[in-house]
């Protein structure tokens, strides 16, 4: 009966590691445990073992039924977590699925030039200030000395929304607008949209840019101006860049200069984009603020005087980055743009 008994639960367990899912392990339950089980069937026998050896043999016989049963219940908890594990696989939903790549937007090339401007004349002391698009035909022109016959006033170059208002056709108004509001000493720079007349061609748009500087204080000269735009050139431009002021009209200047800088291509030495000169031409206007413009803003010309400077900044941004048409900064067009 011993024999029969160990031999029931080494089969049992053997089995029991052998079994593949639950409902294999439920028959083997039944086949040893069940009723008609196996080792059912041999405790029904214990009539036949001898009286004395009925305790010792029943105790193992709940010995082994116990062993049986732990086994089995361990094997059930290893198939049901495995059958857990099998279904959050089945129905596991990936989160994680990558959609199509979020696309970035980055700062247009016109904007970071506008903007490297203004960090680089903040960092020699100038404040950033703003003016309207539309302005009144008094701060674009006559404040600033502009004389009546003057050609930039006539309709065919200017976009006149009624007969004092206008699209400005330059920053300089700015200059007006904070000299009016400011009390000296002034030293501002003022960036934005310009309109004028023009026909479109690849260095023509009728809405551009423009960069406006203005210093107002006692002692300003010529010198202080010539400084200044020397030092911003080399350090827009790099250290090796030369500035030559020649003589030019602005009617809100006295004097005038106009600035070349040394061409972008050749750095000076002579090239076919400067048809040999070294120079490139026209990068800026500037002159001493005419005493009129200063009285007409209300600030006293015998105790005070400035400089003041415009610049066309698309073609600043062109240079810098290497673009030969103007068009291709406005039409946003994204195989242009992306490429900045
Ligand atoms: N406003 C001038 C233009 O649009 C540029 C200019 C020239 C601005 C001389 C100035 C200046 O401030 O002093 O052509």
């Amino acid at each position: 009966m011993k024999e029969k008994l160990i031999q029931i639960k080494e089969e049992a367990l053997l089995d029991i590691e052998n079994m593949k899912d639950l409902e294999e392990l439920e028959k083997l339950r039944i086949k040893f445990l069940g009723k008609k089980g196996e080792l059912t069937k041999v405790l029904r026998d214990m009539g036949k073992v001898p009286k004395e050896s009925r305790p010792v043999i029943g105790k193992m016989a709940n010995e082994i039924r116990e062993d049986i049963e732990k086994e089995i219940s361990s094997s059930k908890e290893k198939f049901k977590e495995q059958r857990k594990m099998a279904r959050l696989e089945k129905e596991r939903i990936d989160i994680s699925i990558s959609q199509e790549k979020l696309k970035y937007g980055h700062i247009h090339p016109l904007m970071k030039t506008i903007k490297e401007l203004e960090d680089l004349f903040m960092s020699m002391g100038f404040s950033v200030v703003y003016g309207p698009e539309v302005e009144t035909v008094a701060n674009n022109f006559d404040a600033l000395n502009s004389p009546e016959d003057h050609p930039s006033r006539d309709m065919t170059d200017t976009f006149y929304i009624t007969e004092d208002i206008l699209l400005r056709t330059h920053t300089s108004p700015v200059q007006i607008r904070v000299m009016k509001e400011m009390e000296p000493p002034i030293k501002i720079v003022s960036a934005g949209r310009t309109f004028r007349f023009d026909d479109v061609d690849d260095t023509h748009s009728p809405m551009f840019h423009q960069l406006e500087g203005l210093v107002i204080d006692e002692n300003i000269t010529m010198a202080n101006l010539k400084q200044t735009i020397d030092i911003f050139i080399k350090e827009l431009f790099g250290k090796d860049m030369k500035t030559r002021f020649r003589p030019h009209y602005f009617p809100f200047t006295e004097p005038s200069a106009e600035v070349d800088v040394s061409c972008f291509d050749c750095k000076g030495k002579g090239c076919p984009t400067c048809d040999g000169t070294g120079w490139s031409l026209e990068l800026l206007g500037c002159g001493l603020v005419h005493p009129k413009v200063l009285e007409n803003c209300g600030i006293d010309s015998e105790r005070y005087s400035g400089f003041a400077f415009g610049m066309g900044v698309d073609r600043i941004a062109m240079v810098k980055y290497g673009i030969d048409d103007i068009r291709l900064l406005f039409e946003n067009d994204m195989r242009f743009l992306k490429q900045f």
